[in-house]
């Protein structure tokens, strides 16, 4: 893939192209891609109704930009290096040639058992070269694939089937994870029997070989599904507005939202970003840490490397397994070029001690990237020192599940790199700042939310089964623009700064949950009334999770409550969703319409008593004063 920006000049040139003609700019990208038919329009918007389409009438396969179209000049090159969880255990390789024949032969399979273009199929799988099989083997037969983060609950698998009337899953035995083995198909029959009738089939890859449970005429081995199967396989022709997933996010309200990207535009700008935001240049190992449960892992573990022809590194373990030095044995050990990373798993190591830095080779890193939250400038500087040896720019990425792709970031060796800053945004990309009441904030030095006034290839094209709340949730805040759900600052040279979310959302190690999630999870407990959950300022994970409840009976044995409350936390979401603090309130400050003042407990939860602002609208003023005092005993 050529048109690569490589120069301050060209970026400037490229972004004002953008802008002035955005219908050629794109068009120009896309062209970079093999479309079996040439689309008619390239874009149409209608930011009132949330609407939006691009390469109108194109046709494309993406396993055939990802996959066939290197095999001719590289099909011996490695797409994939996979690295297990055991460091004794041997890497496995895969070259583009037996990738694409893994993957056709996969995705005959799927045809032969019922499963063709529009069905859903659902992953509930660990991080291995199977996962990556089983989604390009959907892409290439038209079913969407619906990745669940093999971290969260059973009851959250059970209800991500159901929104998306899912008709398959596809899972593993077990999953390893550092010294843990999670029992993934146990899981899986568990959120089967929460009322998924949708589910037909379940296939299973043995992982690990232990003993599961097995429901005959439902569960299949991935071996049985393969077996006989060509590795040649026709793709089915999409329309450039096909769904190609769906993949789970947490808003401000009600349960996880399907996020739908579709097939022409998400190729054209996971192609595109990942060509530029990395400098990717031929022959480069990549390695992005991210689960192929989020998005990060969507689009640059898999999408945007294989579609540009890269080699991309998967990792089954965590970083701390067998110590904290496992990240940068993995990159001497494979040579990375381009690591990318989230500030959790940064400040984490960082937090472990420079030691495990020390005495490895990290010569061959050239870039590294962060994202998913904001980082702190401590990381960022230890990021730049310790991993880039001063040398390796940090690119700070901002974007989100519903962009695609990466908005605005550093271009490596071109545009300047500042700490704690996501800079500038791409080609393509107008962001721009609005008050409250959604009057644009010109000019630099400025602060406020950040919307985006002009729609991107990958941008959300709606909320699985229920447009109107694709509409609401980005496009009613502020009619005309598409509203990110952050807060920014730009600075006196137009760099953009993210603060974090100003919904109700908590930013968790990089994770994404919504406050009324948790608190539903909470109130589930016999004993909770209600409950209020924020966010705040947390060393390692970003933000943690401080939960108020009001309580039925008291208890005597708080230790025993806050493990009982956790453990409903794990039951209904996932581990990430675990409660750091939590307090026992007698009652929550209100306003006099019933809605709870976060701000406030937002302040409790940092200790930061000054400016708890006009308390005296209050309907139960006196409130404050009781968790200002619990709040002054807690650690
Ligand atoms: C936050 C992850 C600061 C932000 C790709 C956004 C960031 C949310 C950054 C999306 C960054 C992402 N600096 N904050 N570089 N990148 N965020 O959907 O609040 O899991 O809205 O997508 O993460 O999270 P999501």
């Amino acid at each position: 893939m050529k048109l690569q920006i490589n120069s301050i000049t060209d970026y400037h040139t490229s972004y004002r192209e953008s802008i002035e003609d955005p219908a050629a700019f794109w068009a120009s990208q896309a062209r970079a891609f093999q479309w079996t038919k040439e689309w008619d329009a390239v874009l149409e918007s209608d930011f009132t109704g949330g609407y939006n389409r691009w390469y109108m009438g194109g046709h494309l396969n993406i396993t055939i930009n990802c996959l066939d179209r290197h095999l001719e000049e590289s099909s011996d090159k490695t797409a994939i290096v996979w690295e297990p969880n055991d460091p004794m255990q041997e890497t496995r390789k895969l070259s583009y040639r037996e990738l694409h024949s893994s993957v056709c032969q996969f995705a005959n399979g799927l045809r032969a058992n019922g499963i063709g273009k529009g069905d859903r199929v659902c992953f509930y799988m660990p991080m291995l070269p199977e996962l990556v099989i089983g989604i390009l083997a959907c892409a290439r037969i038209g079913a969407i694939h619906s990745v669940v983060f093999a971290g969260f609950s059973a009851a959250s698998l059970a209800d991500r089937i159901k929104d998306a009337s899912c008709k398959m899953l596809i899972c593993a035995d077990y999953n390893i994870r550092g010294p843990k083995q999670i029992p993934v198909k146990s899981l899986v029959d568990e959120a089967l029997s929460l009322g998924c009738e949708c589910i037909e089939k379940v296939i299973v890859y043995r992982n690990t070989g232990g003993g599961i449970p097995w429901v005959n005429g439902r569960d299949y081995w991935w071996y049985d599904i393969i077996e006989g199967q060509a590795e040649e396989c026709t793709p089915e022709i999409m329309d450039s507005e096909d769904p190609l997933f769906i993949l789970y996010t947490s808003g401000s309200t009600g349960k996880p939202k399907g996020v739908v990207h579709t097939c022409g535009g998400y190729m054209v700008y996971t192609g595109y970003t990942f060509n530029n935001v990395f400098q990717f240049q031929p022959g480069e190992i990549h390695w992005c840490t991210a689960d192929i449960g989020w998005i990060t892992g969507h689009s640059y573990v898999i999408y945007g490397p294989l579609l540009n022809g890269a080699t991309t590194l998967l990792f089954e373990g965590i970083p701390t397994y067998p110590d904290p030095s496992r990240f940068w044995k993995i990159c001497e050990k494979h040579k990375v070029n381009i690591f990318y990373t989230a500030p959790t798993a940064i400040r984490a190591l960082m937090a472990a001690g420079d030691e495990h830095t020390i005495g490895h080779d990290l010569s061959a890193i050239r870039v590294l990237g962060t994202v998913g939250e904001p980082i702190n400038e401590e990381a960022w500087h230890w990021y730049n020192e310790k991993v880039g040896r001063g040398i390796a720019p940090v690119i700070d990425t901002w974007w989100q599940t519903e962009t695609g792709g990466i908005m605005i970031t550093p271009l490596p060796g071109i545009t300047d790199t500042k700490p704690c800053f996501a800079s500038y945004p791409l080609p393509g990309v107008q962001p721009i700042l609005v008050d409250v009441n959604g009057n644009e904030i010109e000019g630099n030095n400025a602060e406020g939310l950040l919307c985006i006034k002009f729609p991107w290839p990958s941008i959300i094209r709606t909320t699985y089964g229920d447009h109107e709340r694709c509409r609401q949730s980005y496009f009613s805040a502020f009619p005309g623009l598409y509203f990110t759900g952050d807060e920014a600052r730009r600075d006196e040279d137009g760099r953009y700064r993210i603060i974090g979310r100003v919904d109700d959302v908590i930013n968790v190690s990089g994770h994404r949950i919504g406050t009324a999630e948790i608190e539903n999870a909470i109130d589930e407990h016999d004993n909770v009334v209600e409950s209020a959950v924020v966010g705040y300022a947390h060393p390692i994970k970003g933000q943690g999770i401080y939960a108020y409840v009001i309580l039925l009976h008291p208890v005597s044995d708080e230790t025993a409550l806050f493990k009982e409350i956790n453990e409903k936390l794990v039951q209904y979401i996932g581990p990430i969703a675990k409660a750091d603090e939590v307090m026992i309130v007698s009652g929550l400050p209100k306003t006099r319409s019933g809605k709870i003042m976060r701000r406030l407990l937002r302040k409790a939860a940092e200790k930061d008593y000054e400016n708890l602002g006009d308390i005296s609208t209050l309907l139960n003023p006196e409130i404050v004063e009781e968790i200002v005092e619990k709040s002054k005993l807690k650690p």
